[in-house]
């Protein structure tokens, strides 16, 4: 009895994952997208079966990164982002553009001899050309990344040096210019720490009333079993008073709590911290659902996440719902129970 019972519940996740049964996206079908972050190189084999059958919204993980898209003044590398889009209509999934503006994976050319004139056109020929290029495919976009630093003043990158303030209006409008229809979100990370939230607050606000196209507010989501829950719905709860929708963007779960923990297996303790997380933010998601209108996971399982080198090189860490062999975690089962 209790062999056939062990059975059933195996073919039961044997469903779910090989797309037969219920993926990650249909529970959710009611509240909001389930998206994932990618690269062309998880768009086959096994990795591709898990995807179709548990999401629907993709993320390029780096290829739509300004380093990666646009290399050289004047050329485009669009082969690696093209293959994210085709698969994602291929397969009916979404499309999340991430990012236009950021400090970082961005090419030592854009701000060399750059004047504030020079720099705001080559931002704005950036823009231009890259949402040109997948409008109508892309449904959203992350217009500005990480501009405010965890003081909750303007972060001092290269933008706000050579231009100013403003570049972050600038690529509002350029990004609206170029698709009417994309929704135009401002993405940062760490907004439960009470400084940069008043910030980004602040910003926000003065997009909205200088009537800048912005559609959304992007909540990273990289935490750690160490979050605190208050914490994270005291930040979404206040950008949820400017009535415009916010998405969990990169969402991620740290096994570990600082940057000098040790190397460690995955422990029961740390599963049971990570469980504990993962199911109270699904059920403030889910009672939120009418701000929030998308949830994306930043990578597939845990073969492979860019914690593994962050923030310490070669430190395996355990961070999604899937484990290495691509099967679901306890966490899932959390997350898909209500
Ligand atoms: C930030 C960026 C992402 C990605 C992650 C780490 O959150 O927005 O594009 O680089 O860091 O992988």
């Amino acid at each position: 009895m209790k062999l056939l019972r062990s059975n059933i519940i195996a073919l039961a996740i044997l469903l779910s994952v090989s797309g037969f049964g219920q993926g990650l996206k249909d529970y959710y079908k009611d509240y909001f997208p389930i998206g994932v972050a990618v690269t062309p190189q998880s768009l086959t084999g096994d990795e591709a079966e898990l995807i179709k059958s548990q999401f629907n919204s993709l993320t390029a993980e780096n290829v739509m990164k300004w380093e990666k898209i646009h290399p050289e003044e004047g050329r485009y590398d669009w082969e690696a982002a093209d293959k994210i889009v085709a698969f994602a209509q291929a397969n009916n999934l979404k499309v999340r553009g991430h990012c236009l503006v950021w400090h970082r994976q961005t090419p030592d050319w854009v701000f060399k001899d750059a004047t504030k004139e020079i720099l705001l056109q080559r931002m704005k020929e950036h823009i231009t050309a890259v949402v040109s290029h997948y409008k109508g495919k892309i449904y959203a976009w992350d217009v500005v990344n990480e501009a405010i630093d965890d003081d909750g003043n303007y972060r001092e990158s290269q933008w706000y040096k050579i231009i100013g303030k403003d570049y972050i209006a600038k690529a509002f409008e350029y990004a609206h210019e170029a698709d009417r229809d994309a929704i135009l979100f401002y993405n940062d990370y760490n907004m439960e720490s009470a400084p940069k939230r008043q910030g980004i607050n602040k910003l926000i606000q003065k997009l909205i009333s200088a009537s800048e196209p912005i559609g959304g507010i992007g909540i990273q989501g990289h935490w750690s079993i160490n979050s605190s829950i208050a914490d994270i719905e005291e930040a979404t709860s206040m950008f949820t008073q400017f009535h415009l929708p916010v998405q969990i963007t990169e969402l991620d779960v740290s096994v570990y709590h600082h940057k000098s923990d040790p190397q460690s297996n995955y422990t029961p303790e740390m599963e049971e911290r990570q469980i504990i997380l993962y199911k109270s933010l699904f059920e403030f998601f889910r009672s939120n659902k009418k701000y929030i209108t998308g949830v994306t996971f930043w990578n597939v399982s845990d073969r492979h996440s860019w914690l593994d080198n962050f923030p310490v090189k070669g430190r395996k860490n355990y961070p999604l719902l899937f484990d290495q062999q691509l099967k679901p975690k306890r966490a899932y089962f959390e997350v898909v129970k209500f």
